[in-house]
């Protein structure tokens, strides 16, 4: 079995079954404390490596409360520290005291002032690929599925959500509550997810409940009203939802994705509230994971793309099922665009556009991009034309069922693939899988519609595009020629820096930047002061620093918001910060 590059686990040592966290949330130190107890498959004496970053450890003992001996190793940058147990008898389970650090890379703080309420702090969790380490000390490989329960302490104000059944909730002398939570079915680590702060609910059907601060509840209750929907559409594709109930949550606007498919709790951005549901797609593209990922999961970083490549090709499935093939036609023609600047991208710095290579070394934020989501998907649809829609429906839920609760490689799905889907063999697997680019016989998507819109706008036509749908107008917009009017543009797509589809609006402020228009400041700065979502600003502060009058904006924004940020949002824009040439004398 191939190690995984980003963990210091060996699994061969030991492996961890259960975790018990009992730990409380300090909103004024900014830090979580307690004690996370690890239960072993068997007992085991000698070294245990776990994964750690940033933790504090206090104290480790085990199942007869006997001191154990530990070391905390150099921090590597990317995988952070090993921690060393040296277990003097064998035994099946330890407690480790510890804190986590303010700067824990897989948390984020928020003040009053970065949440709707405006009167209380947040606090949210993010922990894939490798950031589980900075919550917990364990192995955090997802090849180390864990059951787990927890009582997380929080002050009066605050309700706690996790990736997991909710238990009771226990008042405390002080005016403190702790929720109970628990999580019975086997999960990689990347899954554990905690969001505490003044949170309000709303069930939108009998297995579906939105959270969200109290003055936005509403809003994304409407938003995501199609989510029972989607739930029946994805269990006639893949079988019955395993995960008993799925509820999701709207975070404040620091959260750095679209969404997170913590089991159980899906975690999204407000981005998405557009107010006429035309990003709703992300919803479909979480609730698919609970399937593809979270069901069925890459062992490692290296075959993310079976997490993701999977999740696009059901997430269109979904899409078509409930709103026509055009609508899912479009998402993968946009798809194919975002694939092909991806590649162009990619290939000119240098980095890898094959869906598995190796990544020993390499920080699994900095790696990511729309490879394995796009390519991927375009592998899968490959397959799907080879045997025909009605067999590869079958292979899908073959697949499905053989590997659920199992985390497995490339190789383990190629073994698979063969044998299962022998009516494949055609589809030469490896210009997908090791090769950069893509094979000349990819499978293309065609919509007419998007066809005439790109066509208009290459000749740099502007007509009345109120009407058109936000698909039609992000595939407009990127097809515009620089030196368009971008004001003009807004006007006649009703864009307008208040715009509730922020998609709509880091599109739109793309390519006003790159026109060289002025009077831009306000909305940039509004949106580089309130988004927290990656793909949103990356794009923005790209084109910003690209040009010599609007780069040191682009630095001060950067500079006064990078405390309310993610610490994987902080990396890739300092990466394109630090890519700007310094301006002419
Ligand atoms: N699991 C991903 C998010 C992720 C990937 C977090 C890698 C950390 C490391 C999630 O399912 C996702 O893909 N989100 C997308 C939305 C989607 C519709 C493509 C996003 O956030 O943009
Ligand atoms: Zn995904």
């Amino acid at each position: 079995m191939r190690a995984d590059p980003h963990s210091h686990a060996d699994l061969d040592q030991a492996r961890t079954l259960e975790l018990d966290l009992d730990l409380v949330v300090d909103f004024a130190q900014r830090v979580l404390h307690g004690t996370a107890t690890l239960v072993f498959a068997e007992p085991v004496a000698g070294a245990v490596d776990l994964d750690s970053r940033s933790l504090a450890i206090e104290a480790v003992s085990d199942a007869d409360g006997r001191s154990v001996p530990f070391e905390v190793g150099a921090t590597d940058p990317v995988l952070g520290e090993r921690l060393r147990l040296e277990l003097p008898v064998p035994t099946d389970r330890i407690a480790i005291r510890y804190r986590t650090s303010p700067a824990a890379t897989g948390l984020m703080w928020l003040s009053p002032a970065q949440t709707d309420g405006g009167v209380h702090p947040f606090v949210l969790s993010q922990c894939q690929a490798i950031h589980a380490r900075s919550l917990v000390p364990l192995q955090d490989t997802p090849r180390a599925r864990i059951t787990y329960t927890a009582r997380i302490t929080v002050p009066g104000f605050a309700s706690v959500v996790m990736s997991a059944a909710p238990g009771t909730i226990e008042p405390g002398a002080d005016g403190s509550r702790a929720f109970r939570f628990a999580m019975p079915q086997p999960i990689p680590p990347y899954l554990l997810a905690l969001a505490a702060g003044d949170l309000a609910s709303r069930d939108l059907g009998p297995r579906c409940r939105v959270f969200a601060e109290p003055g936005v509840v509403e809003s994304a209750a409407w938003e995501f009203a199609d989510v029972e929907r989607m739930l029946a559409s994805a269990e006639e594709l893949f079988g019955p939802y395993p995960w008993d109930r799925y509820d999701f949550i709207v975070l404040p606007p620091s959260f750095p994705l679209g969404g997170m498919e913590n089991p159980r709790m899906t975690f999204l951005t407000p981005t998405l509230l557009a107010g006429d549901r035309s990003l709703v797609g992300v919803l479909a593209h979480e609730l698919a994971h609970s399937w593809t990922g979270n069901l069925v999961t890459n062992a490692t970083n290296e075959d993310f793309w079976l997490n993701e490549g999977w999740t696009v090709w059901a997430e269109r499935r979904i899409l078509e099922r409930l709103y026509g093939s055009e609508e899912a036609a479009q998402q993968a023609v946009l798809g194919r665009m975002t694939l092909d600047q991806t590649l162009a991208d990619r290939e000119a710095e240098g980095a890898s556009t094959a869906l598995t290579y190796a990544q020993a070394g390499l920080d699994p934020d900095h790696e990511f991009s729309q490879v394995p989501y796009e390519k991927g998907f375009l592998l899968l649809v490959a397959l799907e034309r080879a045997v025909g829609r009605a067999r590869f429906d079958r292979f899908v839920q073959d697949y499905i069922a053989h590997f659920r609760f199992q985390s497995i490689d490339t190789d383990t799905f190629v073994a698979f693939l063969r044998h299962t889907l022998p009516e494949a063999a055609p589809v030469d697997l490896t210009p997908w899988l090791q090769q950069p680019g893509l094979p000349d016989d990819a499978p293309a998507y065609r919509s007419e519609r998007l066809d005439t819109l790109e066509e208009a706008a290459r000749q740099g036509e502007i007509p009345d595009g109120r009407a058109w749908s936000a698909t039609e107008k992000l595939v407009y917009l990127s097809h515009l020629p620089a030196e368009v009017d971008a004001f003009a543009v807004a006007d006649h797509l009703g864009i307008d820096p208040e715009s509730p589809n922020a998609e709509l609006r880091s599109a739109w402020l793309t390519l006003a930047v790159r026109s060289g228009a002025q009077g831009l400041e306000a909305p940039l700065r509004s949106m580089l002061s309130s988004v927290g979502r990656t793909k949103l600003l990356k794009p923005v502060v790209k084109a910003m620093v690209a040009r010599d009058d609007l780069r040191p904006l682009a630095r001060e924004l950067f500079d006064a918001n990078r405390s309310r940020l993610h610490s994987s949002t902080r990396g890739a824009l300092e990466s394109v910060l630090a890519q700007a040439r310094p301006p002419r004398p």
